[in-house]
């Protein structure tokens, strides 16, 4: 072997090699927790949440999906799936939260994982009502 095929393969090798420990470690940097410092209100007679009337209803909002689950039981998650970033969705009725990529499932109440490749799961927020107004807080 030629002392420059000898460099070029060389400088492959290495090439390779640091690949794969970059995109490691840029992954490893992405955050899927979810919105900090929540704080905000929802009116529930305004007609941009009209969503959030009917039990099983659901509304992505300020970074946050507030689901009406049960007669006056609302819950408020972060939408953001901690397997690689996707939105997930209330499947109404069902308790469940979905994750429309690889099939990641969340208890819309807790937030914890139920099933599929999500490593952990999702922020969960606090929901307190007074009268028509929903108040989301971390
Ligand atoms: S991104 Fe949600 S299961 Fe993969």
């Amino acid at each position: 072997m030629e002392r420059k095929d000898f460099l070029k393969q060389s400088l492959a090798l290495c090439g390779l090699s640091l690949i794969p420990a970059g995109i490691i470690q840029s992954c490893s940097k992405q955050n899927f927790a979810g919105p900090a410092n929540v704080n905000f209100t929802l009116d529930l007679s305004s007609s941009a949440n009209a969503a959030l009337n009917i039990v099983g209803g659901s509304l992505l909002t300020n970074g946050v999906l507030v689901i009406h689950t049960t007669a006056s039981v609302y819950h408020a998650l972060s939408p953001t799936c901690t397997h690689a970033g996707c939105t997930v969705n209330y499947s109404p009725g069902s308790g469940v939260v979905i994750c429309p990529c690889h099939g990641g499932t969340f208890n819309a109440t807790t937030g914890a994982v139920l099933g599929g490749p999500p490593p952990s799961g999702l922020t969960t927020y606090t929901v307190t009502q007074a009268g028509t107004i929903l108040t989301i807080k971390s």
